[in-house]
């Protein structure tokens, strides 16, 4: 194959938040194009945004249905190869359905569908295509994530006994629904967010940060959920015990109104030799803890290939000591997917490096996260009432 893979878009339209960094992030490798979008429910928007990418009119549709239509009658040789899906996350499960039937492969935002229902309909709907899905759960692309996950894997730390994972936010710590931030008012509504908010929005981030680092699954878990911020009506705030196939146990806490955090995502795992720590906001260091010598500090570079597991090099550009982040971190998942789809497209296998980017399964996990963890906290069973005397009183 001597072209670049060709890529539509379904959201990130004008005032849009990550549909713009994912078309930064598909574009840094060189390996795909950008060839048609249906960007925005309402038709002004939709066109205005195209047009601003100078896309030709006829790729720029008002509909996601009318991009399907049109993208399955054009010659093999023009239509797009795959569909980024990248709304609210009640417009996820229909549209991804759809491309799926048309062909076509999916990139798709997190959390992955509105109900777990839904996610387990597009696992099959995968399975029964057998067409990619790229789930992007950003964290994941950091190469000393990788880092982590492979020294895991290896042993380094024996088996493993505690997880600590924390995403405190504090943007939403007023009511911005009704401030004028749609980004706060979608998030924040149940017909359009789902059945949580925060650890919806950003507590399936740390949950698959914790299993992808670890390779565990959470078995067991107890929530307890909070709505803060008066008149909101989702969660904005959650702390959540954690017990792992493995016999590990953690805690897991995200907060949108831990006010001045920024996304202070951090993660520490202890084995019985030593641990890691990473924290996002300073996503080239690693720590590794050991229990009878000082800490060391892993840095992430290119040209570390001798010192990092191939698969921290391999999500590496740049020499040590040039940072990357956010932006590359998502353009790992964009070139890992695309990889992959390109040596499927010229019937060769892919790299186990490029194979390692977040699919379908991990969105039945994060959605049933979201299930278990509202359960949990609508029961009281776990609940022991802080007692200072045999009376009872608390
Ligand atoms: P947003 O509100 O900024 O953008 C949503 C876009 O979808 C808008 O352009 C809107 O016009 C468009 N849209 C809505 N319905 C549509 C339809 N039927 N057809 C076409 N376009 C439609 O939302 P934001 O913050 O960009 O979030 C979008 C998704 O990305 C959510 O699922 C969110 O959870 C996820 N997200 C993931 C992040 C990550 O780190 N991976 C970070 C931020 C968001």
């Amino acid at each position: 194959m001597n072209r670049k893979l060709r890529m539509g878009m379904i959201g990130g339209g004008k005032n849009a938040f990550i549909g713009a960094v994912h078309r930064i992030a598909a574009n840094m490798d060189g390996l795909i194009e950008l060839v048609c979008g249906a960007f925005s429910s309402q038709p002004d928007n939709a066109r205005e945004s195209g047009l601003a990418l100078f896309l030709p009119e006829d790729r720029i549709y008002l509909s996601y249905e009318e991009m399907m239509e049109k993208e399955s009658s054009l010659p093999s040789d023009k239509r797009m190869d795959f569909v980024v899906i990248v709304t609210p996350n009640n417009t996820h499960f229909a549209p991804a359905i759809l491309a799926l039937e048309k062909g076509f492969h999916v990139v798709i935002e997190k959390p992955m569908t509105f109900s777990l229902e839904e996610a387990r309909l597009l696992q099959k709907k995968v399975a029964d295509t057998g067409l990619l899905l790229c789930l992007t759960h950003t964290y994941s692309g950091y190469p000393m994530v990788k880092q982590a996950r492979q020294m895991v894997k290896k042993g380094t730390f024996g088996k493993i006994r505690k997880i600590y994972v924390e995403y405190p936010q504090g943007w939403l710590s007023r009511l911005s629904e009704k401030e004028g931030s749609k980004q706060a008012a979608w998030r924040t509504d149940p017909s359009r967010s789902g059945k949580a908010g925060c650890m919806g929005d950003i507590g399936t981030h740390a949950a698959h940060l914790a299993e992808y680092i670890s390779g565990l699954q959470i078995k067991q878990l107890c929530a307890d959920l909070s709505i803060f911020v008066e008149g909101r009506q989702l969660d904005d705030d959650g702390n959540v015990l954690l017990r792992f196939d493995n016999g590990a146990t953690g805690v897991l806490f995200a907060s949108q109104v831990a006010a001045g955090e920024e996304n202070a995502l951090k993660i520490r795992v202890y084995g019985e030799k030593g641990g890691l720590e990473w924290a996002q906001q300073e996503p080239n260091t690693l720590l590794i803890k050991w229990l009878d010598q000082p800490t060391q500090i892993f840095r992430a570079g290119a040209n570390y290939g001798d010192r990092l597991s191939p698969f921290a090099v391999h999500n590496s550009r740049t020499p040590a000591g040039h940072p990357e982040g956010y932006l590359e971190a998502f353009g790992n998942l964009y070139r890992n997917f695309a990889l992959t789809l390109i040596a499927r497209l010229n019937g060769v296998s892919p790299s186990e490096e490029a194979l390692d980017f977040p699919t379908v399964d991990d969105g039945v996990r994060g959605m049933a996260f979201i299930d278990n963890v509202v359960r949990s906290n609508e029961s009281l069973e776990k609940w022991t009432f802080f007692k200072v005397s045999d009376d009872g009183d608390c």
